[in-house]
């Protein structure tokens, strides 16, 4: 039997990926409410931050998630029959292992498709499961999953993962636009494996948004610092505050940075000059957490039939399977 090539393909540049930033930059600040999409935290720093969150004590959804798929990836396998996983905001491809272990038992595996931007923690990342599965071939994305659902490569049996949550960074309109657009570009024969944050006690979610440790509150400002690096900024990092609220009326986390004093802040690539009032708030992201009928709504609206769904029960996290309605 000859080993498949083991192979990691970028690509976006870093330069693509900065431009991206410029104009993300330029438009999320000068409207209001003064916004960030957040994808920008995920730098090398930014990436180790979140890999910190996930083990605080008070962040429960990587745990709770963890466990389904230590439970379900067997069924999953056994469902997809796939060859081919693709996992759309791959980070350090920790809970990635499960899958692909299961999946090996179940055929041979021929590819694993990581799709992040951060791209010095998707090659270490990567190159730690080449070491570990001998014959699969990697096949790293460097991009956005909202923006380059174009450039995973088709091909074979294909079970693509959107774990962690990461759904509930989008607003409604974007998710059903996320969605539709995945749909469009999976074959009948693919499978989504879609991980997402149900609803539950507003108190517990938001400390899961605010730790005792403050690694969310480093983490949400590591994006000013990605900022000043990447495009000439000034700004004063710690006169920016960790804020999280809780909207009942939407159901999400909203995390914003407060600027703890009036200040101006210069960013030189883009030519700008900002004024931040004492108590104005830059949003940096929304987390949204779902009721279990909403879900299965919003996949059934964009096309897909649900297979099969892990943890509605105990309540804390969920998992989909889903296909494309042929
Ligand atoms: C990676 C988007 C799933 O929303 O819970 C964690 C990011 N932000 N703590 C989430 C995050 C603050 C996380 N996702």
């Amino acid at each position: 039997m000859s080993e498949a090539p083991l192979t990691v393909d970028v690509h976006l540049t870093p330069a693509d990926l900065r431009d991206a930033l410029k104009d993300d930059v330029a438009t999320g600040l000068r409207h209001r409410p003064r916004s960030i999409p957040p994808l920008w935290f995920y730098d090398e720093r930014g990436s180790r931050l979140f890999e910190e969150i996930t083990r605080l004590p008070e962040y429960y959804p990587t745990r709770a998630e963890r466990r389904l798929l230590a439970e379900a990836a067997g069924r999953i396998a056994a469902i997809a029959r796939a060859d081919t996983l693709v996992e759309l905001g791959a980070g350090a491809c920790d809970k990635t292992r499960l899958l692909l272990q299961a999946m090996h038992a179940q055929a041979p595996l021929r590819r694993y498709v990581p799709l992040d931007v951060s791209e010095e923690f998707l090659r270490a990342a990567a190159a730690g499961l080449v070491a570990e599965f001998g014959a699969l071939e990697v096949h790293a994305v460097i991009g956005d999953f909202q923006r380059h659902l174009d450039r995973i490569p088709f091909g074979g049996r294909r079970l693509i993962a959107f774990l962690g949550g990461t759904i509930g960074n989008l607003v409604p309109a974007q998710r059903a636009r996320f969605l539709f657009d995945l749909n469009c570009t999976m074959a009948g024969t693919d499978h989504l494996l879609l991980g997402a944050d149900l609803l539950k006690d507003p108190e517990r979610i938001l400390r899961a948004y605010d730790d005792a440790a403050g690694i969310t509150a480093a983490f949400n400002r590591n994006v000013l610092h990605v900022i000043n690096r990447e495009l000439g900024a000034s700004f004063d990092v710690e006169r920016f505050e960790h804020i999280a609220r809780w909207d009942d009326q939407q159901h999400w986390i909203e995390m914003r940075l407060r600027s703890t004093v009036d200040q101006t802040v210069i960013i030189e690539d883009l030519g700008m000059e900002i004024r931040f009032a004492e108590g104005e708030e830059i949003l940096t992201e929304i987390s949204a957490k779902f009721t279990f009928e909403q879900l299965q709504s919003e996949l059934e609206a964009a096309g897909f039939v649900v297979d099969e769904t892990w943890g509605a029960a105990e309540g804390e996290f969920l998992l989909t399977l889903a296909h494309p309605y042929c």
